[in-house]
């Protein structure tokens, strides 16, 4: 019998749906801060095996969740291309930026996969830990995210600078979307190859685009990773989430996902409808639910099973949980769901 969460993504009713959340490993989780003040930096914890692992671990050991994510982030990416990610204590990601051209020249032209090694050992011991049921994601940022904090050096509200690149010099924001496609198939399918069973893709930055170059910025790039992943692993399965994105969630299916992310601001009754009835749902319980648990909780959970019910869905938050959330409504929430 194969794992609950690869069913699903196989077009599969599974109910009740499984469920993990979003940043399951974090800072809400007081073992998380234990082994984060443990390790001194968040790059030590993402590139020492046995802490990702043992991090990735806990709220699987905590709650018994049906997929662990594996503990990384998204801008390693950059930061094997040598744009050395950090992360100040309360300050947000920062990269070296790269903002025209000559930057982009200086960079490697593909992934250099060897100074990632930790990740795919992590992967490695992860996936000898965990139960037989449990599936493990691997994930990368999309393009046009990862593009944005790599032009800015940091978080925007709005992307601006990315954007500001792009109306002045869009062939550098292609190729640097073209260098992001092929690193990313690169990794994804390392990732599938260390252990991995299914990957996700956060396309974060996806609400700021205007709808045609949402097209050609985000939704392109996106297909032309599942594409080029399922040309090396043609049974590999792939979670798109576009936060921001609920007005085209149809053309977000088209990338070849075998599951499209949905956000809490969608409402998740009428998005479904826009889905194939075989395409696999994520999602959408607000964080901020989370946080006030009670019935307010449950009233988020129950509609998000009501709108799943009968489809091929999988029980998640609309984004990622953060660290005001009380541990104990993790508990209510997945006890809910699995009541269903
Ligand atoms: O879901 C998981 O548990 C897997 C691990 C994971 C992290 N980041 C851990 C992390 C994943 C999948 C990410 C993705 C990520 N990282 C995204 C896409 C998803 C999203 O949330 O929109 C983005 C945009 C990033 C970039 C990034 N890294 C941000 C915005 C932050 C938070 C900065 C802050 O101080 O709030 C990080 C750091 C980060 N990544 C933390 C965690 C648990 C907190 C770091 C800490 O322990 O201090």
């Amino acid at each position: 019998m194969s794992k609950p969460l690869l069913r699903v993504l196989d077009g599969e009713p599974v109910w009740p749906p499984p469920a993990w959340i979003m940043r399951q490993a974090g800072r809400y989780l007081p073992e998380y801060r234990e082994v984060r003040a443990r390790a001194g930096s968040f790059l030590t914890l993402c590139y020492t095996p046995e802490l990702a692992t043992e991090v990735t671990l806990q709220p699987i050991r905590r709650y018994g969740f049906d997929a662990a994510i594996l503990f990384s982030d998204i801008l390693v990416v950059p930061d094997a291309l040598g744009c050395e990610f950090t992360l100040a204590e309360g300050e947000g990601p920062r990269l070296r930026p790269t903002t025209d051209g000559a930057g982009l020249a200086r960079l490697p032209t593909t992934l250099p996969l060897d100074r990632l090694s930790p990740v795919f050992a992590a992967l490695g011991r992860i996936r000898a830990a965990l139960p037989s049921q449990t599936t493990l994601l691997g994930f990368c940022g999309a393009p046009w995210t990862v593009a944005s904090y790599m032009v800015a050096g940091r978080g925007t509200p709005d992307q601006g600078p990315s954007h500001a690149a792009w109306a002045r010099d869009p062939a550098f924001i292609e190729a640097l979307i073209d260098l992001l496609v092929r690193s990313s198939v690169d990794y994804l399918a390392a990732q599938l190859e260390a252990g991995a069973d299914a990957v996700q893709i956060f396309e974060s930055h996806a609400g700021s685009l205007a709808p045609d170059l949402f097209r050609r910025l985000s939704l392109d790039p996106i297909a032309r990773i599942v594409t080029g992943l399922r040309e090396r692993h043609p049974d590999a399965r792939v979670i798109v989430f576009a936060r921001g994105r609920g007005d085209s969630l149809a053309e977000v299916a088209a990338t070849g996902a075998s599951a499209v992310g949905i956000d809490q601001e969608t409402d998740l009754a009428s998005a479904v409808t826009a889905l194939p009835p075989d395409m696999a749902s994520q999602g959408n319980v607000d964080p901020e639910a989370l946080i006030a648990g009670g019935e307010v909780l449950d009233r988020a959970v129950d509609a998000m099973l009501a709108a799943a019910r009968g489809r091929p869905h999988i029980a998640n938050l609309g984004h990622g949980i953060t660290p005001p959330t009380p541990p104990e409504n993790v508990a209510r929430m997945l006890a809910r769901i699995r009541a269903a």
